[in-house]
């Protein structure tokens, strides 16, 4: 389908980032998508709606600036408030660990009970479909948890570092009679630098997973599923093979579903539950990355 508009192929996409099938919003609006996703969550919860006390998205871009992502979720779940904040992170494709630190710490000080909280992207809105560097990588998708206080967070770990020119999309502001022009507010699609991005990805993935897990006061082998953001095949294979651990503990669904930036994880999570390869009790490593540069680990009991 690709190659009727864009000059590429499988035998280009495939090798290189493993990628044969991804999902694109159409004719649905994705805060449809975020909120099934949360209405599935809380179904699967036992819940409903009017249970919960905060909801949160991860999210980069969608076409409304404000109100938030979760507040336009709120109102489709049908939870009237008022005591029901709202708000959104933006920390990329690191975001679901950068929101779970945030929820968990809402959830430790007793400032919330039960949290909505949403990761959903429309990536595929981002990138300029003449340009073929971009446009084949990505997917749009949504994955959500309702979460409560607990101990299973065993630890976590968050960074950044300013390299804006690695990652970057921009939309210009409106014009005020002021505003000089710095060149900067214009329109820019997605901006990649591929090859940067893959080298930062692989050493701060194994830079982080080893700090969270000797965190956590653990080995690298007492971990049993690593689920790692699902960007490229190729970098997910070049972090395992840093690790002499059995390759099955590394989680993969990018052949399906494509860069679903901050619902990558939690996305892979629900899948890998479903299938049937998770038991309560089980050890995690989450570990996210993206544009910033920012980075984000944690270990997490099941
Ligand atoms: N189809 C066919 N040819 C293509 C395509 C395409 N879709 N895209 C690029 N090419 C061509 C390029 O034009 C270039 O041609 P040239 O040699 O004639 O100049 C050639 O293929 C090689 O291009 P590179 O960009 O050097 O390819 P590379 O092997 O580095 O792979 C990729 C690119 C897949 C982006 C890789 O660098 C990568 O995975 N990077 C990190 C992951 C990433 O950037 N993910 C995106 C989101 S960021 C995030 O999630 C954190």
């Amino acid at each position: 389908m690709l190659s009727e508009f864009l000059d590429t192929s499988d035998e280009w996409i495939v090798p290189r980032t493993g990628i044969k099938t991804r999902q694109i919003v159409t004719d649905e609006r994705f805060e449809e998508l975020a909120a099934l996703a949360g209405q599935r969550a809380i179904d699967a919860a036992g819940l409903v709606p009017e249970d919960i006390d905060f909801i949160i998205c991860s999210n980069v871009v969608n076409c409304y600036v404000t109100p938030s992502l979760a507040s336009l979720v709120q109102g489709l779940l049908g939870i009237k408030g008022p005591n029901c904040p709202t708000m959104d992170i933006n920390s990329a494709c690191a975001g679901f660990v950068y929101g779970l630190d945030i929820c968990d710490a809402f959830l430790q000080t007793g400032r919330a009970n039960r949290i909505l909280y949403i990761c959903a992207e429309e990536v595929t809105r981002m990138v300029d479909w003449t340009q073929r560097e971009t446009a084949v990588l990505f997917g749009d998708a949504a994955g959500a948890m309702v979460l409560g206080k607990g101990d299973n967070m065993l630890s976590c770990k968050l960074t950044s570092t300013p390299m804006p020119d690695v990652i970057y999309y921009r939309l210009p502001c409106e014009a005020t009679p002021y505003e000089t022009g710095t060149g900067i507010d214009t329109h820019m699609p997605m901006q990649l630098k591929g090859r940067e991005v893959f080298r930062m990805a692989v050493s701060s993935a194994q830079r982080d997973i080893k700090d969270v897990v000797a965190k956590a006061g653990l080995q690298l082998e007492d971990i049993d599923h690593f689920l790692l953001h699902q960007a490229n095949q190729r970098i997910i294979d070049a972090i395992k093979q840093n690790f002499d651990l059995p390759a099955e503990r590394f989680h993969s669904n990018i052949e399906k579903r494509g860069n679903t930036s901050s619902a990558s994880i939690p996305v892979l999570l629900d899948e890998i539950i479903r299938e049937g390869k998770v038991k309560r009790g089980d050890l995690m490593v989450f570990d996210g990355f993206g544009a910033g540069f920012v980075t984000s680990a944690a270990v997490v009991r099941y």
